[in-house]
């Protein structure tokens, strides 16, 4: 049998760490044949391969990235794009088609399966908002290194008694922010799941200089958040990806701003922004891919096509591909009051 893979979407700390598994499990238990299609869905469009084999990912276990490369890539924009997709997996006498991505390149895969092509996901996003899955890869590795971030940022805002606004990555889901603020003991945090109150949060951060507290204040804003006041998320510039999404940033210098204004105390923003995709995964990172990898070889054994691996309650299970992405999975009212008592 022969296996084709793809990595789509934002780049992820582990996606290496799955490849290996996956080839080596494919490769010793099962004797498949693999095939990398590079640049996400425009490697099955334009015929983009590699070899992959155990000797290619000999030592990917730790390397940042993904080495078949990715993209943004919407084949579902033209019934076109997906011929020439059934057309080139067929050329390279491809059976089985496995697609690590988040919810844009899953929505794919899903799609491709209901059209009868044999596909398995894995999900993959530092986001951490798929359905269906207690957790993907890279979210661990991103939270270690925004709390590393904000870590160092509470030594420079104490030297110089200052606010410092740090923004993380999270379009619609502030799991990234939910974790850094908590970990990195953030005076506060906003999310894209509730809008905030400057009052409230300028409350907060003038508490942290009154009497007995410790004279500078630390605040974690995820890139999809939003003041109250404001109408629309702060985005870069007018422009969209192949999925119609906006470029966010600048909701940190924003609220930076309006901390300063309003409080008088100086204010600094710093945004993190792929920093948290780069580099190593963590340990956790690394053996949750790999156990990704192992687990979609047994997959494709068991033609459990049209399913993705996924983490519930420590055990990897196999569910639907459609059960990860028709919601989108966001911190719930649980965590608010968390964050709520936090702040106090
Ligand atoms: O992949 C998810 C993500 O990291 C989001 O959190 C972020 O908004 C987006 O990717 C950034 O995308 P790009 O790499 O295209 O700038």
């Amino acid at each position: 049998m022969r296996i084709g893979i793809l990595t789509g979407g934002g780049d992820c700390p582990g996606l290496n760490s799955v490849i290996r598994a996956l080839v080596l499990t494919g490769e010793k238990r099962h004797g498949y044949q693999f095939l990398g299609f590079r640049d996400g869905w425009k490697g099955p469009v334009d015929n983009l391969t590699m070899p992959l084999d155990g000797d290619t990912v000999r030592g990917q276990y730790d390397r940042g990235g993904t080495m078949l490369g990715t993209s943004r890539t919407n084949p579902l924009k033209d019934p076109a794009l997906i011929d020439k997709i059934k057309a080139n997996l067929k050329a390279n006498k491809v059976d089985v088609l496995v697609v690590m991505g988040g919810d844009d390149t899953l929505g794919v895969a899903t799609k491709l399966g209901e059209l009868g092509i044999k596909v398995i996901g894995v999900p993959k996003t530092i986001d951490n908002d798929l359905s269906a899955t207690d957790t993907t890869f890279g979210f661990d590795t991103a939270v270690s290194i925004a709390t590393e971030a904000v870590d160092r940022l509470h030594t420079t805002a104490r030297s110089h008694h200052r606010v410092l606004v740090v923004e993380v990555m999270g379009r619609h889901a502030g799991w990234i922010a939910l974790h850094t603020g908590i970990a990195g003991g953030a005076d506060y945090t906003m999310l894209p799941e509730q809008d905030t109150d400057l009052s409230d949060l300028c409350g907060a951060v003038n508490r942290e200089f009154g009497p007995g507290r410790k004279n500078y204040a630390l605040v974690v804003v995820s890139e999809g958040a939003k003041l109250a006041r404001m109408k629309e998320q702060t985005v870069q510039d007018d422009s969209q990806d192949a999925f119609g999404h906006v470029k966010l940033g600048g909701i940190g210098a924003a609220v930076a701003k309006a901390i300063e204004q309003e409080t008088g105390h100086e204010t600094r923003s710093v945004v993190l922004g792929h920093t948290q995709r780069g580099g190593s995964p963590t340990a956790f990172d690394r053996v949750l891919s790999t156990r990704y990898g192992v687990f979609a070889a047994e997959m494709i054994h068991q033609g459990r096509y049209g399913q993705m691996a996924a983490l519930q309650g420590g055990e990897i299970v196999a569910v639907p591909l459609a059960s990860a992405t028709e919601q989108t999975k966001t911190v719930g009212p649980e965590w608010l009051e968390v964050l709520k008592v936090l702040q106090a």
